[in-house]
């Protein structure tokens, strides 16, 4: 029987090629995001690949900013599948913040997608995981939990919360049977922030996808994304001297 995924911020970046990624390995995918017209562009493009033959696709429109509907929204989504084996919580943006620099709006903008959009959609599918006897939640958080940058503090926030909320609902959903994989990308070029280009050991989003979907069928706890470098360099990653950021940015 086919493995069903069901990833949200699908239309574009990571999540789009996670999409691409499950469907050329067979499995049915339920893509969501806010831009319909993108998701069907991908709904196309997923049923034409090879080892894609016979899946089945459906797709939602999703903005998890709209905290109460997200529940509803996933539930309607999950529905489309006989049962659903593994939902990615992937949706997130970014965004240079300075602190105490009138971006409040800003900030908590930041914070309602990636933390509270993350934790209404963690949500929602441990309820429908708790009901069908067992299920995997993958994480996209960051290598940015770990480490305080400046002008991404709402950013590096949000990613924080979200691991210790994944870290957490791990330990509570075990006896439901509901796992965990939290992942922990470093740079991935996409259209998250302009100038990607810039940042160090930066991938594809491509090559991000393969990683990720070896971690989750792996079942890893955690996959630090991509494994060279940062794998060696994470134990550092909380301990940049303050001096050191004014030549790292
Ligand atoms: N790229 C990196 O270097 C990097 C590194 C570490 C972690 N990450 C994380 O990876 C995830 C994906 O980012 P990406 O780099 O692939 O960025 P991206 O290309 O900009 O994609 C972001 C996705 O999230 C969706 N999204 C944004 N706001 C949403 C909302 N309110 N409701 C529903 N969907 C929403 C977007 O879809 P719509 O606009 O159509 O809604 C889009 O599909 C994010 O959580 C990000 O923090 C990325």
């Amino acid at each position: 029987m086919k493995k069903t995924v069901v990833i949200t911020g699908a239309s574009s970046g990571i999540g789009r090629a996670l999409a691409l990624e499950f469907a050329s390995r067979g499995y049915n995918v339920g893509i969501a995001a806010r831009r319909l017209e993108k998701l069907q562009a991908l709904q196309q493009e997923m049923s034409a690949l090879p080892g894609a033959s016979g899946i089945q696709v459906a797709l939602a429109c999703l903005d998890v900013k709209d905290t109460f509907s997200v529940e509803p929204a996933l539930q309607q989504l999950f529905a489309e599948f006989d049962r659903v084996d593994v939902v990615v919580v992937n949706a997130g943006v970014n965004q240079l913040t300075r602190v105490g620099k009138g971006q409040l709006a800003e900030e908590v903008s930041l914070i309602q997608t990636n933390l509270v959009g993350a934790v209404a959609t963690v949500n929602a599918a441990a309820q429908y995981f708790k009901t069908q006897g067992g299920g995997h939640v993958v994480g996209i958080s960051s290598l940015a939990s770990l480490s305080a940058i400046p002008t991404q503090a709402a950013y590096c926030a949000t990613k924080a919360g979200f691991s210790m909320y994944m870290d957490a609902a791990a330990i509570e959903l075990k006896k439901h049977k509901v796992r965990f994989t939290k992942i922990l990308p470093g740079f991935v070029k996409t259209d998250i922030v302009e100038n990607m280009d810039q940042y160090p050991f930066l991938i594809s989003a491509e090559q991000a996808a393969k990683e990720i979907v070896g971690h989750v069928e792996k079942g890893s706890k955690e996959g630090v994304v991509p494994a060279f470098p940062w794998r060696i360099m994470k134990p550092l990653m909380g301990k940049i001297p303050d001096g050191l950021w004014k030549y790292l940015m």
